[in-house]
């Protein structure tokens, strides 16, 4: 080892990078590639090193990559959990490795709660409430709606549909005429809204959507079936994504509730709290609004994902 030259300072230590696991839901949506890039960009900037790994929408890749980053020994876990429930396991493994697991946008039900530190996302029952709110007033409280679900299992689809139908209760004259999974993908979005006109075509007055991506879907398979999107029939989904406002620029989709995925920022204070030893919430809310057709184009321009 080289001898320090008398009279000169020992020079700091570099400090050490924090390191992060991030575990992905997938790239179903142009929510979750806009949350993706947030939360990589946020850590780029910060000098964070991140290991971040996709889960292609299973929960069971999910598991295996807490599992690695447990065994690497990284500070914190960021986790956007596929599903609400199946997490006990491995969260005890992290707890019991002293890891604290932040989920961003989508909650879990455990037994115990302090098996994660905090969840940061929107309050899914809330959209859905606002989605429907938003719907009895341009309907004037009379449609057959059909209803494309997100992901089965995931926190947003469950919760959206909890919050829709809670209004709905106040609407004897609003009914969910079909209901199923498209998976929060544009594809099954389509495939399913075909498969909604080819047996119900001339009842359906309104489409209610999980999110954005299975919106656009939906007006694919409409306007294929000769129909009209946005006029003959009414579409309102969630998320605020661009594409979302292009579709309500062009006539076609009706309203959306904002679902904000820029959380990068505030994931990372967020952690730097929690190794700061404060005590952060249990849920740290993001604000959402609804955007409708009348406002899009002078909107558009603004948006950031
Ligand atoms: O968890 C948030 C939801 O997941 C978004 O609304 C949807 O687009 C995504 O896939």
């Amino acid at each position: 080892k080289p001898q320090q030259p008398a009279g000169e300072a020992t020079p700091p230590a570099a400090a050490k990078k924090l390191v992060v696991g991030f575990s992905q839901v997938g790239a179903e949506s142009a929510w979750r590639t806009a949350e993706t890039k947030s939360i990589r960009g946020e850590a780029e900037k910060r000098g964070v090193d991140m290991k971040f790994s996709d889960a292609q929408g299973k929960q069971a890749n999910q598991i295996q990559a807490l599992t690695s980053f447990i065994a690497q020994k990284v500070d914190v876990i960021v986790l956007a959990p596929v599903v609400e429930t199946g997490w006990e396991v491995v969260l005890t493994q992290a707890k019991e490795a002293g890891i604290p697991v932040i989920l961003v946008d989508r909650g879990i039900k455990v037994s115990d709660e302090s098996l994660y530190t905090t969840l940061i996302a929107s309050d899914f029952v809330e959209e859905g409430r606002m989605a429907a709110e938003w719907l009895a007033k341009k309907t004037n409280g009379k449609a057959n709606i059909v209803e494309l679900q997100g992901t089965t299992g995931s926190a947003p689809a469950i919760d959206r549909q909890k919050g829709f139908m809670e209004v709905l209760q106040k609407f004897p004259d609003m009914k969910v005429i079909k209901t199923q999974s498209a998976d929060f993908t544009r594809a099954k979005g389509k495939e399913v809204m075909e498969a909604f006109i080819k047996s119900d075509r001339a009842n359906i007055q309104a489409v209610y959507a999980h999110n954005d991506d299975m919106a656009l879907g939906a007006i694919q398979a409409l306007e294929e079936a000769g129909m009209n999107p946005g006029k003959d029939v009414t579409l309102i989904s969630i998320d605020a994504v661009k594409g979302a406002f292009e579709a309500m620029v062009a006539g076609k989709l009706n309203a959306t509730v904002e679902c904000n995925p820029l959380m990068g920022p505030l994931v990372f204070d967020t952690i730097n709290k929690v190794r700061a030893g404060e005590k952060v919430p249990k849920f740290i809310q993001n604000k959402d609004q609804l955007f409708e057709q009348a406002n899009a184009a002078q909107v558009i321009g603004t948006r950031e994902y």
